[in-house]
């Protein structure tokens, strides 16, 4: 029986480009960019290249560019940062319902320590209404935070709109955006 894949909102073959960008890292230049020895210094020279294109694609500053090892640490730094360095002026985030475990676990986890956590609901096309955002903000908001592609059903949310919302309210927004 032939098979097809259709998942590729959880994972898909490497862009062949991507791949032959990164090979020479897998068989010559494997150094840790972190160490200071011989080996290590054609790899952080890659990585401080990288770090600075993907800075000038976003219009950010190169040390404002955080690589991870993949969506759940980034999630976990980005919610679990930023409530720490606010809680004392704001602990309330904004969230969905329907978003991956790794931001649904940081938010419970958040609200051992004191953080109030909406969940926003999501209508029958899986969208999340700006306008819902937008009547959830209070002063108390520290963070909104709301995936771009839904990792099982693939919705896309309004982010552009939200973020704008949150831009009248000078809130910081949190998203996950895989390519
Ligand atoms: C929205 C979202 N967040 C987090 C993750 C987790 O990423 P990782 O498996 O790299 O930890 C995924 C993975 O599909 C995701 O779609």
């Amino acid at each position: 029986m032939a098979q097809i894949y259709l998942d590729y909102n959880a994972s898909t073959p490497i862009d062949p480009a991507v791949a032959t960008a990164m090979q020479p890292f897998l068989d010559e230049a494997f150094g840790n960019p972190s160490s200071g020895h011989w080996a290590s210094t054609p790899a952080k020279a890659a990585l401080e290249r990288a770090r600075g294109q993907v800075a000038t694609l976003l219009g950010a500053a190169p040390d404002e560019i955080v690589f991870t090892s993949g969506g759940s640490e980034a999630n976990n730094l980005a919610i679990k940062g930023t409530f720490f360095a606010l809680k004392h002026k704001r602990e309330h985030i904004i969230t969905t319902a329907v978003e991956h475990p790794a931001v649904l676990a940081s938010c419970r986890f958040l609200e051992r320590l004191g953080a109030t956590v909406t969940y926003l609901p999501v209508g029958s096309t899986g969208r999340v209404d700006p306008e819902a955002v937008r009547r959830a903000i209070t002063p108390r908001i520290v963070l909104i935070s709301v995936m771009h592609a839904n990792n099982e059903v693939g919705t896309i949310q309004p982010i552009e709109d939200i973020s704008a919302i949150a831009r009248e309210h000078d809130i910081r927004v949190h998203t996950v955006a895989l390519r």
